[in-house]
């Protein structure tokens, strides 16, 4: 099953849902940054919601804000019992600390899983182990290497991975060459998350029966690429556009999900 056949699945299980239970998912979408990428993310969130027939109120800040005025904003929509989740587009624009941000936002509506205490899992990493089960990739016992160790997907990626019982290595940028080459010669599943374009390619020996999830999203002359070198000889490999971005995008609608059922019921 492709990434986007899985995606259609889940948005329709998502739908059924919300028709059958008669629920009414609200998500805001908090902007403040105006860079195209983030304008292109809030596109895609909007018009998955509207897909599986949520709601979303898409709040556009000045970007001279000031950290306390959008912390009040927050506050506005933790305390609005129609809202269900709440997401605050990152990055954010230098007067304001992003930590401060996200320790602002209810953990009971933190969709983005970005609070310490936040009762969800952050969005990349859950969909990639949601479609992992879905391939019926076998995750106990196997060999895991996540390349990359950023706070949004590196670390919690390394949690689930654990959680579902794998030897999981986290690699980085301070990781020597030689050694990369042994973690990934014995990798069954390696998850790359660097943000450099072709970063895993065909130099690196890697077991045939191996599973490639490529989290990079890197503009090259006007189009998108991973950071692994497409067509490797393997047993998956997931494409960009058209992978990971849509499994987070999905988690993101299963999260405000869970979030609307606790709430609502
Ligand atoms: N910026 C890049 N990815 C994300 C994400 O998943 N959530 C939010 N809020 N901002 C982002």
């Amino acid at each position: 099953m492709t990434v986007k056949e899985y995606v259609q699945s889940e948005k329709n299980r998502l739908a059924n849902l919300i028709k059958e239970k008669n629920l009414s998912p609200t998500l805001v979408i908090i902007q403040v940054n105006d860079d195209p990428a983030s304008a292109s993310y809030i596109r895609g969130k909007i018009k998955d919601a509207a897909e599986i027939g949520a709601k979303t109120i898409h709040d556009k800040l000045p970007e001279d804000i000031s950290q306390a005025e959008l912390i009040k904003i927050i506050q506005k929509y933790n305390d609005d019992s129609s809202v269900h989740g709440i997401i605050v587009q990152m990055p954010l624009p230098k007067q304001i600390n992003e930590e401060a941000v996200k320790l602002a936002v209810n953990p009971k509506k933190d969709v983005d899983g970005f609070h310490p205490l936040s009762t969800f899992s952050p969005c990349t990493p859950k969909g990639i182990i949601k479609y992992l089960k879905a391939e019926k990739i076998d995750i106990q016992s196997k060999n895991a290497v996540i390349i990359g160790r950023s706070n949004i997907v590196g670390k919690p990626m390394a949690k689930l991975l654990l959680k579902e019982n794998a030897n999981t290595t986290i690699l980085h940028s301070k990781t020597k060459r030689e050694d990369m080459e042994f973690y990934l010669a014995h990798a069954d599943i390696v998850v790359v998350a660097v943000g450099k374009r072709y970063f895993l390619d065909h130099s690196f020996k890697l077991k045939e029966d191996a599973v490639l999830i490529d989290v990079g999203i890197n503009r090259h002359d006007g189009a998108l690429c991973g950071d692994i070198e497409p067509d490797l000889n393997v047993r998956l490999q997931t494409p960009v556009p058209g992978g990971v971005g849509l499994l987070t995008r999905i988690s993101l609608m299963d999260n405000l999900l869970e979030a609307t059922v606790e709430n609502e019921i």
